[in-house]
């Protein structure tokens, strides 16, 4: 493991990764086991990634963990990941403060239930000025959904005259998106074999390198997350611009 650090600390690591977690539900079917076993043991996964991410000086990392379509899921396994949340962020508070991690969230809390939002808005509240990486997650989430109310929103703007129409640019945009305080996405990560976006980030994703593997997300641990990193590190990223532009700007 330390021997992936020295190789990561040779490069820039990405400064903002995003992670669809999938795979739990077959992870415990191929162990004979419910889904939510998959989904529990999901939350070591969730820690270890943090964690890594923390090492090795990722400064934002943002977690895909209920999307809007989730709600369609029987209702007992939306129960449980609801009740999972709520433990880990209890469990984890402290973990947060000691290394300095700051807790966002975008999405629609006010559809989750009571008890997670509550606990949700004392986390994100206590860890507010925490300022080494910062950890979002994706809770109610859906980007169409997220586009949709970007454009009621700037709209109004332009109806109550606050805004003219020619001075929409990409900026604007993007303070309106939920994820207004974070850079755009660098790295995006799925697990399981799914070659999709899914309905995450699709604005913020527009310049990002995407890493798909085949290890389910409970099986993904921080050596994973270091080996993608390692990859990551072997692209070579234009913006839209030639190979030697870039080799001219490095230089
Ligand atoms: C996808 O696997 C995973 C999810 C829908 C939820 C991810 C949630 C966790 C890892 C646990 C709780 C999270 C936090 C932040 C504490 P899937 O169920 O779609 O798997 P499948 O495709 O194999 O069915």
């Amino acid at each position: 493991m330390e021997e992936l650090k020295t190789q990561i600390a040779k490069n820039p690591v990405p400064n903002h990764i995003a992670v669809i977690m999938d795979g739990n539900g077959r992870w415990a079917k191929l162990k004979g086991r419910p889904r939510v076993f998959g989904h529990k043991n999901g939350v070591t996964s969730v820690k270890q990634v943090i964690e890594g991410c923390a090492e090795v000086g990722v400064n934002y990392l943002t977690l895909y963990a209920f999307s809007t379509e989730n709600w369609n899921r029987p209702k007992f396994e939306v129960k449980t990941l609801m009740a999972l949340l709520v433990s880990s962020l209890k469990k984890e508070l402290k973990t947060l403060q000691k290394n300095n991690i700051k807790l966002t969230t975008i999405g629609n809390i006010q559809n989750l239930p009571k008890k997670a939002q509550i606990e949700l808005s004392d986390v994100v509240k206590k860890t507010e000025n925490n300022n080494t990486l910062t950890l979002t997650l994706a809770l109610s989430y859906g980007s169409r959904e997220e586009i949709v109310n970007v454009i009621k929103n700037i709209s109004k703007k332009v109806v109550n005259n606050q805004l003219n129409v020619e001075e929409i640019n990409e900026k604007i945009i993007n303070n309106h998106l939920y994820t207004f305080s974070l850079p755009d996405v660098d790295f995006m990560i799925r697990t399981s074999g799914e070659k999709r976006i899914s309905n995450f980030l699709l604005w913020q994703l527009a310049y990002a390198e995407l890493y798909f593997t085949d290890t389910l997300w409970p099986d993904f641990k921080k050596k994973n997350l270091f080996n993608a990193i390692l990859d990551y590190q072997t692209r070579e990223r234009r913006f839209g611009k030639t190979s030697e532009q870039i080799e001219n700007i490095n230089e």
